[in-house]
Formats: C-alpha cells, structure tokens, sequence
C-alpha cells in the first residue's frame, strides 16, 4: 500500500514572509503525523529561504515517524545529514533562482561522483534516494549509483497543458515505475501532486511512497491542515499495492 509522506517546507515559506515564528514547521509535522502521514520532508535549501537549520534539527528530534531530507549534494548538505542522521536523504538539483524544484537529478555520466558522495550517508546507515525524471537512462543510472530509492518527478505531468499531454507524462511515469521496480529500486513520486491529479495514479502498482508539500498547505489554509492531511492519507489509502 502506498503511503503520504508531507513536505512542510511552505509552512515554513509563509513564516519566512515575516522572519517571525509562526507558523510553526514543528507543529505542522506533528500535526501531519496525527492525521496519518507516515513521514515529514524538509527540503533544506542552500539559500533558506524557506526551512531553516533549526527546523531540520528540531523535527528530527521531535518526529515520532520518518525524517525526509531533502537536499543538493553539496559539502554543506552531507554534514548536516551525517550530524542529523534523517531516514533518508533525497538528492534534488538545486538552482538559485528557481521558484520550485525544476526537474530531475542529472545522474547518467555522474554516477561514480553520486557514489562516492553517498558513500559516508550510506555508512552511516542513512538511505538514499535521487529525484529524477522517469528516463530509463536515468533510473539505470540511479540503479548503478546504489541508492535504495528514487523518486521520479511528476512536475512535468502536473503541469501538462492538455489531457493528452498528461496522459503521455503519466504514461512515461507509469513506464519508469515498472522499470525501477524491475531493476530492484523502491519508487516514490512527487512534484505538484494534489488532490485531482493524484487520483490518475490509484491503480498503478509498485509506488512505495507520495510526496506532497505546497497543494497540501495550500488547502490547509482553506479547511485546515490536519484535515487536508487526512483527506490525501485517504484518498492513498484506498489505492492497491
Ligand atoms: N519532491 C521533491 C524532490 C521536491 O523538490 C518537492 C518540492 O519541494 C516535492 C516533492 C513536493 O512538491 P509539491 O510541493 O509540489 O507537492
């Protein structure tokens, strides 16, 4: 059965507005564990804009379910990891002046320097898992680098213009799920997933994990955030294995 895992990065986006202390990303991951998220992600981004270090150091100690981090595979970043120890490190490209998350890792031609990047986060028992797109050169690659996990970006799919040019990124997805889970890889997905076009993935099989940040803040700020938690945990969980 797939589960929700909550990115709360924009929680800490709408406190950063005001450099105050509110809201809080602590009580949002809380709060989204109470309602049925298996795990919270935190993507610590190289200019903070949004979570902050305390906010990766308190959740970890506060989480009584699963710490994704999210991050670039910079000097910086593998510390941090390695002194807060998180279930599992995502590796995402990171460019300044991006809005969001623009596409997937560049892991093909790369995969000794990913390797021996994740080296010390793998000895450290940390697991990893690379955000790509659902290229099959790519997932080969994420295959040969080692890492347990990848999550395949549905960026693309989410902002189809057309119903059939979403079909054909969904396709694409579905595709890349079949391989990865052939190659042996757990697969996540995640990238402006929200509670319309999440339901074109209820029978596709082999989806260990969502991940899902900005359409859940945005209904929490409508009906609240453990409700808009515990609608998209169940809407997941009525999906088959
Ligand atoms: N996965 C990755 C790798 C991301 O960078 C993001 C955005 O921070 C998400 C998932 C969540 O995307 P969204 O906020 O659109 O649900």
């Amino acid at each position: 059965m797939p589960v929700l895992v909550v990115n709360v990065d924009h929680i800490a986006t709408l406190r950063q507005q005001r450099m105050g202390k509110e809201p809080e990303p602590v009580t949002a991951a809380h709060l989204a564990e109470l309602a049925g998220a298996r795990g919270v992600i935190v993507h610590l981004r190289e200019d903070r804009r949004h979570i902050q270090d305390r906010d990766v150091e308190l959740i970890s100690q506060c989480l009584n379910t699963r710490l994704h981090l999210e991050m670039a595979g910079t000097e910086e970043m593998r510390e941090i990891a390695l002194r807060v120890t998180p279930y599992i490190v995502c590796l995402v490209p990171e460019k300044r002046e991006e809005l969001t998350t623009e596409g997937g890792l560049a892991v093909a031609g790369r995969v000794d320097v990913l390797r021996e990047y994740l080296a010390p986060i793998h000895a450290q028992g940390i697991r990893s898992s690379l955000f790509i797109e659902a290229d099959p050169e790519q997932i080969r690659a994420a295959k040969a680098v080692g890492s347990e996990y990848i999550e395949l970006h549905t960026g693309h799919f989410a902002d189809a213009p057309t119903p059939e040019a979403m079909k054909k990124e969904r396709d694409k997805i579905i595709a890349g799920v079949e391989l990865a889970r052939t190659l042996g890889l757990k697969v996540n997905l995640g990238h402006g997933l929200n509670y319309t076009n999440i339901f074109e993935f209820k029978n596709v099989s082999g989806i260990n994990e969502y991940s899902i940040g900005h359409s859940i803040v945005s209904r929490a700020v409508m009906v609240g955030f453990e409700k808009a938690v515990r609608q998209m945990a169940d809407i997941i969980g009525t999906f088959a294995e």
